[in-house]
């Protein structure tokens, strides 16, 4: 039996509602997660819940129907545990708990991967919280390796499991080391065979001969695609192409540019303030021009536009072939 399954990384400021939406219309992705929404001393509005996961709105699911969990991110149990019932009593159906965010501001208030200092912490957050929500619902928690070593490793894994969460994504690097390569899948799998509970493996995947490398380093079935993903927005439907034995179809440029088109639109729709649609279409040009040589033509030729009618405009008309680009 194929039991693989594709997570799409929560990620601040990159991968908000609309990308989800994007990427999970695209294809392959079995499960999505929010970007964090920050708990300190208060407890979030409707209206911020909507704002930060518009999903909750449409039962949790992207527009394309797949499920899209919450993540909480902070170090006041109790309080957390108020505001994931609130979000509960919203029509959230699944909450995960973010123990790696290497952002200064976030550590310094005693949030994200700063956490992992402290395993008996993590456990009281985690079981405070699966204490406070209805059994139905699911709680799972996303780690790295720890925060200047991986000493803690292990015993910060235990902590999630046993403080009650049903599953563990693990960011196969520690605080330190941030985003540089390599992502130690090996230690994915000294997780997996130490907690009893499931592991995703994340870190590093960007084409599917690493997605094939993690499953085999770390033993998981399950994977988080995060940047890899952005960069190369058919990542996922390569892979479930590659799990259900078909072939295995790269996107053309010209795929691309429909999707790109269409992230614009949904940008629009979502926020018609100039500076959103412009800001988020160059932030992700900048990134898919690492993958297509065209991304980066089309990201020189916008670079200096600032309005969205003339981004529009400028996107309506950008064509690409073997031989030219007619602008
Ligand atoms: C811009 C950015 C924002 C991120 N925000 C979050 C977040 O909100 N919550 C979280 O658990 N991880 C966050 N991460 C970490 C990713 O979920 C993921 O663990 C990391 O990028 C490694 O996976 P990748 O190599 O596939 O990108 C973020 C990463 C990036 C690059």
């Amino acid at each position: 039996m194929n039991t693989h399954r594709l997570v799409l990384a929560p990620m601040q400021g990159l991968c908000d509602d609309v990308m989800r939406d994007l990427l999970t219309r695209i294809g392959g992705f079995d499960e999505c997660v929010s970007e964090f929404v920050r708990i300190t001393h208060t407890v979030h509005s409707r209206q911020t819940w909507l704002k930060y996961v518009p999903e909750i709105a449409n039962g949790n699911r992207t527009y394309a129907g797949v499920p899209c969990t919450v993540q909480l991110l902070g170090s006041d149990a109790e309080n957390m545990a108020v505001n994931a019932l609130a979000a509960v009593r919203l029509g959230v159906d699944k909450i995960d708990l973010n123990f790696g965010c290497p952002a200064p501001t976030v550590n310094k208030h005693k949030g994200g991967a700063v956490l992992l200092k402290e395993p008996e912490l993590i456990q009281h957050i985690v079981q405070t919280l699966r204490s406070a929500l209805p059994p139905h619902i699911p709680l799972t928690a996303k780690m790295r390796l720890g925060f200047e070593d991986k000493s803690l490793a292990l015993e910060n894994a235990c902590a999630i499991a046993e403080g009650g969460a049903c599953a563990l994504t693990v960011h196969a690097r520690t605080k330190v080391e941030g985003y540089e390569p390599p992502a130690h899948w090996r230690w994915v799998r000294k997780i997996r065979d130490t907690v009893n509970i499931p592991v995703t493996a994340n870190g590093d995947v960007f084409t599917l001969n690493d997605y094939i490398g993690i499953k085999a380093e770390s033993g998981c079935d399950s994977i988080m695609l995060g940047r890899g993903a952005v960069m190369r927005p058919d990542l996922a439907r390569q892979i479930a192409q590659y799990e259900h034995g078909t072939t295995v179809v790269e996107a053309q440029f010209s795929e691309v540019m429909d999707w790109i088109r269409l992230f614009f639109d949904l940008c629009l729709k979502k926020e018609a303030n100039n500076k959103y649609p412009v800001a988020r279409l160059k932030q992700w040009l900048g990134m898919l021009r690492k993958v297509y040589p065209e991304a980066q033509l089309l990201f020189e030729h916008i670079r200096t536009i600032k309005e969205a009618e003339v981004l529009e405009q400028a996107l309506s008309q950008f064509e690409y072939t073997d031989k030219a680009i007619f602008i």
